[in-house]
């Protein structure tokens, strides 16, 4: 997306590669909204490191990050033995697996990098179908955004009033976003309208992220509490939730997205508004068959206990992390909930809106080329 640096405009994607330096590159969402800077991982554990602290997150962005990942690794292999490299690709693989496990996507990609991989007959071709591979990958990423657009910017009437959790948007994919997807080609479409973002606590990815994406489009939007959106229903000032997910059950519907989701679905039931979820076809889970076997990430609590953020009018070179809680307390912090189907109106996929329970049904046409064989 276009990104406007002291007045000037450029177009920028949150993940991308270096092939010269052998480099992963990042957008360091940290330091966002105050400060934007694109920072290079230059070995596959330095990717991993990235992906965990969350310099780059959102489900889509890690799965392109994880695949380039896995081709740095493979590409700094040294040595002809295809068995030494395959057990060094595994590594590799495990390392970035393993960085946050809540998201289906990095698994789905790497996975498609691996498959693509067995066609090349030496080490030197299988580094450079690896790369090919990942670059393929993050650009066919980038094309199932514009087409969740596509098929949810109808959704977008005039006037309404839109709610987003977390940051679903072009930060959180390579490029575009999945629940802004929407947004931003209704907005193209010169349609008005208004979001509101929940501020998304413990990490206020909605406050400092989405915020500072639809600011940077020129959307109208307002930041929220968490704790706002159920008020603003009653009062009939929310039309319309769409949302992300790490994590789709392609055989029940049910959707993991960022902590307090189903709050939010919950509260829209309860209110008769429309609740999408937006999604590309990585993000589908064709193997896990109950919901409570969805891995939730549970993240430090220092999160919960505090807060990270900069004084007013100084840089992200005075960013601070200040306690809120009470000294000597503890906290919990799961990072991701489970909503059922029956709270979900539809899936907004790069192929058309879904009743969650119709996933099943349209497997062949969902699933990823690589899946697609293993599905009965
Ligand atoms: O912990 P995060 O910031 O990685 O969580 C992100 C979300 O929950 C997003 O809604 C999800 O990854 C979908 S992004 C298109």
């Amino acid at each position: 997306m276009i990104v406007r640096l002291h007045g000037k405009p450029r177009p920028y994607r949150t993940v991308s590669f270096d092939a010269q330096r052998n480099a992963v590159l990042l957008i360091e969402q940290r330091l966002l909204p105050h400060q934007f800077q694109v920072v290079a991982m230059s070995d596959y554990r330095a990717t991993a490191r990235a992906i965990r602290d969350m310099i780059v997150r959102g489900a889509p962005a890690i799965a392109a990050t994880a695949a380039y990942g896995l081709a740095q690794g493979a590409r700094a292999f040294r040595g002809r033995s295809l068995s030494a490299f395959e057990q060094h690709v595994q590594k590799v693989f495990t390392t970035l697996a393993q960085a946050r496990p809540t998201a289906v996507d990095p698994l789905n990609a790497m996975r498609q990098i691996l498959h693509a991989m067995t066609t090349g007959a030496t080490v030197a071709e299988r580094q450079k179908i690896a790369l090919h591979a990942a670059e393929q990958f993050a650009q066919a990423s980038v094309a199932e955004c514009l087409a969740i657009g596509r098929h949810g910017a109808p959704l977008i009437k005039d006037g309404m009033r839109v709610l987003t959790h977390c940051n679903a948007g072009w930060l959180a994919c390579v490029d575009v976003g999945t629940a802004t997807a929407p947004l931003y080609a209704a907005h193209q479409a010169g349609r008005h309208f208004h979001v509101f973002c929940d501020e998304t606590r413990p990490r206020c990815q909605g406050a400092s992220l989405t915020a500072w994406e639809l600011h940077q489009q020129g959307i109208s939007h307002q930041v929220i509490a968490d704790n706002a959106a159920g008020h603003l229903m009653q009062r009939g000032e929310i039309d319309l939730v769409i949302v992300g997910s790490d994590r789709t059950l392609g055989r029940t519907g049910h959707v993991a997205n960022k902590i307090g989701t189903y709050t939010k679905a919950v509260l829209a039931h309860r209110h008769g508004i429309p609740f999408y979820v937006a999604i590309p076809l990585s993000t589908l889970d064709w193997q896990i068959q109950k919901p409570e076997h969805i891995p939730i990430e549970e993240r430090d609590a220092s999160e919960v206990l505090g807060a990270w953020g900069v004084p007013p009018g100084r840089s992200a070179r005075h960013r601070l992390y200040v306690r809120i809680a009470n000294p000597g307390s503890h906290a919990r912090n799961p990072g991701f909930d489970v909503t059922p189907p029956e709270l979900v109106t539809g899936i907004i996929t790069p192929i058309g809106i879904f009743r969650p329970k119709d996933l099943w049904k349209h497997r062949h046409r969902l699933a990823s080329p690589t899946t697609r064989n293993t599905l009965p």
